[in-house]
């Protein structure tokens, strides 16, 4: 090989790997340096406002990076012209806290024009509402930016009917292993569920569930579908709903989770010495938590000059 072209053949592994670990933590440090503290009171507010809106942050991040990339598509909203993700069977009248989001950017925007994406707000967003909630704190990797368009890949989100062996495929797809997969699904020791989606569960769908627990649940949760109480909720972790703590586990110890998908995790199966492992040992939750949420939110992030930074979350840039 010529040594022109072996040099060049350096800069493209060089390049490659760069390209492998783009974001950085010190990403907005010259270029926007109070959008960090800007995003953390913002989120402070909201959430001690509402508790719940700490969770609803959470999920946001989740349900953006697990369909095509941490690129801030699921905040962009439906038009005439356009459908995006927020009308699909995961997130319909389920996801919350798009306006929080629309009004921190506002804010952050106020600071720094157009220099901090969306994809990057909504990542900050979801660690700062784990720390407003009592759960443990990260550093995170910035530098992403946001889709100009949504392919609304939405199939790639795990069901709360889902099976052990789907909810390890689904998140093997994103490369998140079986540990990453337990110790995320502990962000459902903060919120909520609608009834209808775990109905089934509490009626008899389910032998691995504490039949105490199931009746308690019925109160609240009609049998009959297609009525208002499809919408009831219940709390996902019912020991300390708003507490981010390691209580999700030693509820699925007493075969207590909510979902389907949770008590999963816990029946006789390959996760249950890591369940058992996050539900005598805080620091191992948090430790693997924090872990698992730094490589969610590296999933095929937009950088460089690809996407844009969008002036509003909700929409494309005219
Ligand atoms: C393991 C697979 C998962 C499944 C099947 C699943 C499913 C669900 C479902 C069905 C709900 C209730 C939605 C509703 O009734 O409107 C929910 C809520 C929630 N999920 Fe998950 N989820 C999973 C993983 C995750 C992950 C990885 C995170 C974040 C790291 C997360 C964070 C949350 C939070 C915080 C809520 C409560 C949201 C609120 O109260 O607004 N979930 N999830
Ligand atoms: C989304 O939810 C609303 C309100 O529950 C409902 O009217 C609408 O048909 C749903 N849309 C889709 C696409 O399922
Ligand atoms: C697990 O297996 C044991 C022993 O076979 C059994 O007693 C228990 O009910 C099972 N638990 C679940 C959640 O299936």
């Amino acid at each position: 090989m010529a040594s022109a072209s072996f040099l060049s053949l350096l800069v493209l592994v060089a390049m490659a790997s760069a390209v492998s670990a783009q974001l950085s933590s010190t990403f907005y440090d010259t270029s926007c340096p109070n959008a960090l503290s800007t995003i953390k009171s913002a989120v402070t507010a909201a959430v001690s406002s509402e508790a719940r809106m700490g969770a609803s942050l959470v999920r946001l991040h989740f349900h953006d990076c697990f369909v095509d990339g941490c690129d801030g598509s699921v905040l962009l909203a439906d038009t005439g012209s356009f459908v995006g993700e927020q009308g699909a069977i995961p997130n319909n009248a389920s996801i919350r806290g798009m306006d929080v989001i629309d009004n921190i950017k506002t804010q952050v925007e106020a600071v720094c024009k157009q220099t901090v994406s969306c994809a990057d707000i909504l990542a900050v967003a979801a660690r700062d509402s784990v720390v407003a909630l009592g759960g443990p704190s990260w550093t995170v990797p910035l530098g992403r930016r946001d889709s100009t368009s949504a392919t609304g890949n939405t199939g790639d989100l795990p069901a709360p009917t889902s099976s052990l062996a789907q909810l390890q495929a689904a998140f093997s797809k994103k490369n998140l292993d079986t540990t990453d997969m337990v110790a995320l699904s502990g962000a459902h020791t903060i919120g909520q569920a609608q009834c209808k989606n775990f109905r089934s569960r509490i009626y008899g769908g389910d032998t691995n569930i504490n039949a105490a627990f199931a009746t308690s649940l019925q109160a609240n949760c009609p049998q009959a579908t297609g009525g208002s109480g499809d919408s009831s909720l219940a709390p996902l972790d019912t020991k300390t709903p708003n507490a981010f703590d390691n209580s999700y586990y030693n509820n699925l110890l007493s075969q207590k989770g909510l979902l389907h998908s949770d008590q999963v995790l816990f029946n006789n199966g390959t996760t249950d010495n890591t369940v058992r492992n996050f539900a005598s040992s805080a620091s191992a939750f948090t430790g693997a938590f924090t872990t698992a949420m730094i490589k969610m939110g590296n999933i095929s992030p937009l950088t460089g000059t690809q996407g844009q930074i969008r002036l509003s979350c909700s929409k494309v840039n005219s």
